[in-house]
């Protein structure tokens, strides 16, 4: 993948005049620039439905969509890491709010599936088989970076073809977003205990009554300017952006199967309530209620 920085390029077509022909160019051998680029049609191919019922085509279509965000998502992301730990707080900031519009778009992305009564899903579920969003290494991944780690999840990824297994490894071992926040911070002044500093980043992130200490200092502290806040604050949009993902994935699970068991082998809506109750990044929550 090329580098997504590039600013202000000299001699770029920023600064070139509008060509007096007043139509795009129409004319082009074997393929257009554009499909060259995006790929349209390969993407086009990508849609092989297993039966002819209808929504069967959105039920696909939505699950890429939904799969594409993770990615973009998950690159934003540990590009905010990298400009952390570079002590790049501007770049962090513009990136990390970038990722909260991309789940405004992704989240909005469950108004498709309102329609479908469990009749409707009935329609095509059981040529699902065992296939479930359980098994995304893409939606595992962004758990892993907000620090929700468990090693069990990794497992159906453990005997596919291909390394991602290897990147879930990676990311299950590495620091969180949540670690680069708080060793930022620790950096510029703000009271991290060593512990949580030196923690074992392959655990899910445990709160810790010092870090909620530090987060009511900073929501208190104007002599930084502004900047932590937003920091803080574009944070807590994340988490909140993500719980929105799985309320809406609940809802439509509540409306497409009731109380059913997954086809993923769980309890279904029981097992996906108990993970909606989980916030990332909880003192960022629990100081709220001392500020
Ligand atoms: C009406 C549509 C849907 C239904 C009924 C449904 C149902 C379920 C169920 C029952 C589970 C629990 C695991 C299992 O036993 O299968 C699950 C998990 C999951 N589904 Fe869906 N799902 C739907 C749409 C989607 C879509 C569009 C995505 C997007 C990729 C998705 C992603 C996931 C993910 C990531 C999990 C794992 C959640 C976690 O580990 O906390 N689901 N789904």
């Amino acid at each position: 993948m090329t580098s997504r920085r590039n600013p202000g390029k000299s001699g770029s077509r920023q600064n070139e005049p509008s060509t007096t022909a007043l139509s795009p160019k129409i004319s082009f051998e074997t393929t257009t620039p554009y499909d060259a680029y995006v790929r349209a049609s390969t993407l086009a191919e990508l849609q092989q439905t297993k039966t002819e019922v209808p929504g069967e085509y959105m039920f696909l279509v939505c699950s890429q969509i939904m799969e594409l965000y993770f990615n973009l998502i998950n690159f934003e992301w540990r590009h905010a890491q990298h400009a952390l730990r570079e002590d790049d707080l501007g770049e962090a900031l513009v990136t990390l709010r970038r990722s909260v519009d991309h789940f405004t778009a992704l989240n909005a992305s469950w108004m498709s599936f309102r329609w479908m009564t469990p009749a409707d899903f009935n329609a095509f579920r059981d040529d699902l088989g065992e296939a479930s969003g359980f098994q995304s290494f893409l939606y595992r991944h962004l758990e892993f970076l907000l620090g929700f780690k468990d090693e069990a999840l990794m497992r159906p990824h453990k005997n596919v073809a291909g390394d991602h297994y290897a990147q879930l490894q990676e990311a299950f071992i590495a620091p969180c977003l949540y670690d680069d926040v708080l060793a930022y911070l620790a950096r510029h002044g703000y009271e991290v205990p060593d512990v949580v500093l030196q923690r074992d980043t392959s655990r899910t992130y445990d709160t810790n009554e010092h870090v909620e200490d530090m987060w009511v200092a900073l929501y208190a502290d104007t002599t930084h300017g502004d900047q932590l806040r937003d920091l803080a604050e574009v944070l807590t949009d994340i988490a909140e952006a993500f719980s929105d993902w799985r309320y809406r994935h609940v809802m439509a699970v509540r409306r497409a199967m009731g109380a059913k068991g997954g086809s993923g082998g769980s309890a279904g809506l029981a097992w996906l309530e108990r993970s909606l109750a989980r916030n990332a990044f909880p003192e960022l929550w629990s100081a709220r209620t001392r500020i």
